[in-house]
């Protein structure tokens, strides 16, 4: 008994000297930790680089291009180097257990504000941090051209110039905790479908006036330090092996100096690839191994430098966070938090998109709404995001039932039902209610990477809206989506409609906030709403023909012959994304890009903006451009002052306007503020083909600036010479 005494003794004070050393390692490594943002680069990293480097046999250098388990990169203990964790991203962490979901993706691009894409940066990086995450695999930029990409819930907008400024803060939030952000997918992966196999077939105007604005913005202005090549081809080559997209435009022209790695099994050819500027196959070696390298370095197809340069950007990236010299786990960030659900229930409150509210049926007051039906398959359990990668498991998500319930506290008569129900005392629930609402839309098995959606709304939603229409007047829609659905069904026959998109873990509480009163909507579509998919432009250019298919003949992993079967998708219609073809053929979709209601109405006056100005005064500080908003109705609440450029006297063909400036205002009731934007060069440019560079035109641009991109009341000519 003393014997056994004596040990648990000695076993207690072993025990309790551990935990003294693990509770002075955490207050040490929360020092450490404290140092958090990247170091820029030094002669000191670039020695500490080449030093590691110089310690590596070809075999080792050539081990640390791919990555192992799944979703880490190499360890090498010749130079003690560890490996580091990646994770997806675009709603919340995912790397392992529940998570903080927040409104990622086309939501955080509703709310257009730069300032929430920081925030939620930052939230995701210090989650990241708290999952000892070093990579974050995120965010993904690509445009929304089509409204049946099933990623566009996880991207942003339809717009690059919307893009671009968001995801600069997103970036910087995310790095100024110590994780790398990684933007993806470069380039051109705008479907889901076959996307392994899809060419995407585009002049350089298109590529660069549309989809790499906001890859180069988060590398020229973010400074991000990771960027994920795309699973299809680009113009007859692989994004992974692709020299225009890699070494021309992303390491030469905007100078990047980071990693460039592959999408999971996006690499097709480890020679090719390496040549082209990859520098990290992910998630394993199956192409850029020693067994295809070795010998491409003997035989001189491959350079010894070349992999050096790809190790060289890991290490160095690596020193410039300190991930060799910290733990990235840092103990002063919490797994969850508060703080954290009050940036997932902004960004739901910001994103939410009022489309229709007839007669003012909106806001309801929740002291005479007392009987509630909420129906419909997204109405529980919550819907927080889409499907894939980006799928995070959520830490207590509110749905739309539950947080529509909690609204209305212990008096609440809140009738559920998933479907229209079938007994008639329920039906008569749904008939006499003060309120019905029906929550329909997508969800991660409909909506999700991988494959396309239907433009329509899953089997039985709109006959579902019609039932609840039917038999309530008051019956208001609310739908999860990553963009624009068929309505022609039931649109003209309910009162009010709500877009959501996939408003993460506090949804719930923000549609109940919103729909009582007590948020003013201020979400702004971030792309045009079709009527129809036959009318979205990019419609007819969506699919390949498959009498164009050809074959790519590759070798795969063993050796074994491997043939792909390109489908060639040509993106004939060119500039015309989105608004840019809606204003431009002066038709009109559903619902514009930029649209969205308020509770309250806003003027806009008195633009001021120079009527003539010179290509010289635009650098360093831009033209600028003033006016005045005013919140002219009795609540507070947001508007978006977006502002769109025309270029009539261009001497090429240019979209009718493009988005070039914007600024959310918080306004009370009869307040006004004075905006002032500032139109830079690239305003006022367009990308001249043959001479391969931005150009001017020097004659007229119209400014114009408004709610929308189809309502701009105030416009300007500017005389540019
Ligand atoms: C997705 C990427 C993701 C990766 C790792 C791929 O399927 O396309 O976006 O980062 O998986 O999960």
């Amino acid at each position: 008994m003393r014997y056994r005494g004596r040990v648990m003794e000695k076993q207690l004070k072993r025990s309790l000297s551990a935990f003294v050393l693990v509770i002075l390692a955490a207050v040490s490594c929360t020092g450490i930790a404290a140092a958090q943002a990247p170091a820029p680069d030094s002669p000191d990293i670039e020695a500490q680089a080449h030093a590691m480097l110089a310690k590596l046999t070809l075999e080792q250098k050539i081990e640390l291009l791919s990555g192992i388990d799944n979703m880490f990169t190499r360890p090498m203990p010749a130079i003690d180097l560890p490996r580091f964790k990646m994770s997806d991203a675009s709603v919340g962490v995912r790397t392992w257990g529940p998570t903080t979901a927040y409104a990622g993706g086309a939501a955080l691009a509703a709310s257009w504000d730069p300032e929430l894409a920081r925030k939620i940066g930052e939230s995701l990086g210090r989650d990241a941090r708290a999952r000892n995450v070093n990579f974050l695999l995120g965010p993904g930029v690509n445009i929304a051209r089509s409204p049946l990409n099933g990623r566009n819930f996880e991207y942003l907008s339809e717009d690059p110039f919307l893009n671009s400024t968001l995801v600069v803060p997103f970036i910087e939030g995310v790095q100024s905790q110590g994780v790398i952000a990684t933007v993806k997918h470069y380039a051109l992966n705008n479907s889901e479908f076959n996307r392994h196999n899809i060419d995407a077939e585009v002049d350089e105007r298109t590529i660069r006036e549309i989809y790499l604005p906001s890859f180069e913005a988060a590398v020229t202005e973010g400074h991000v330090d990771a960027v994920m090549d795309s699973y299809n081809l680009v113009n007859g080559v692989h994004s992974t092996q692709n020299d225009f997209l890699n070494l021309k435009v992303l390491k030469s022209d905007w100078g990047f100096q980071g990693v460039l790695m592959s999408d999971w099994d996006a690499t097709y050819d480890g020679v090719a690839a390496c040549n082209n500027g990859l520098d990290l196959e992910m998630p394993s070696p199956k192409f850029m191994n020693a067994k295809n390298l070795l010998p491409a370095v003997q035989s001189g197809a491959v350079k010894e430098s070349t992999i050096d340069e790809h190790v060289l950007r890991l290490l160095r990236t690596e020193l410039r966070y300190g991930f060799t010299t910290r733990p990235q786990f840092d103990p002063a960030d919490s797994t969850y938090s508060v703080a954290d659900r009050t940036v997932a229930l902004q960004g739901a409150l910001e994103s939410i998109t009022l489309l229709k509210n007839q007669d003012h049926l909106l806001p309801l007051d929740p002291a005479k709404v007392k009987n509630i039906a909420v129906i419909g398959p997204d109405a529980y359990p919550a819907v927080t995001g889409g499907g894939g990668s980006s799928e995070a498991h959520a830490f207590e998500p509110v749905s739309i039932l539950t947080g529509i319930a909690n609204l209305h506290g212990p008096d609440a008569h809140v009738f559920y039902s998933p479907g229209m129900p079938e007994d008639p005392a329920e039906k008569k629930a749904v008939e006499q209610a003060d309120v019905v609402f029906v929550a329909v839309g997508f969800n991660p098995k409909t909506e999700s990477e991988g494959r396309d959606r239907t433009f329509t709304l899953p089997p039985g939603q709109d006959a579902l809206i019609e039932a609840a229409a039917a038999a309530n007047s008051h019956t208001i829609v609310l739908l999860t989506a990553g963009g624009g659905v068929d309505t022609s069904r039931w649109l003209d026959k309910v009162p009010a409609f709500m877009l959501l998109y996939y408003p993460g873990q506090e949804g719930g509480t923000a549609v109940a906030q919103i729909l009582f009163g007590q948020h003013d909507p201020e979400g702004k579509l971030p792309v045009s709403f079709d009527r129809s998919w036959e009318s979205n432009p990019s419609a007819k250019w969506y699919y390949g023909d498959p009498k164009d298919n050809t074959t790519l003949h590759t070798t795969g992993e063993n050796d074994q012959p491997k043939d792909y079967t390109i489908e060639h998708v040509k993106y004939g219609d060119k500039l015309m994304v989105g608004y840019r073809y809606w204003t431009t053929s002066g038709k009109h979709p559903l619902f514009p890009f930029g649209f969205g209601l308020s509770y309250t109405t806003f003027r806009f006056s008195n633009l001021q903006a120079p009527s003539l100005a010179t290509k010289g005064t635009i650098d360093p500080k831009g033209i600028a451009v003033s006016f005045d908003v005013t919140n002219t109705g009795t609540v507070a609440g947001a508007e978006v002052a977006q502002l769109y450029v025309s270029d009539p006297s261009a001497q090429v063909d240019r979209p009718e306007r493009e988005l070039k400036g914007f600024e959310k205002l918080q306004l009370a009731p009869g307040e006004t503020r004075h905006v002032t934007l500032s139109l830079d060069a690239r305003a006022f440019s367009y990308w001249d083909e043959p001479a391969h560079k931005w150009i001017i035109d020097p004659g007229k641009f119209v400014i114009r600036v408004g709610d929308s991109s189809e309502h701009t009341p105030l416009d300007a000519a500017i005389d540019l010479r």
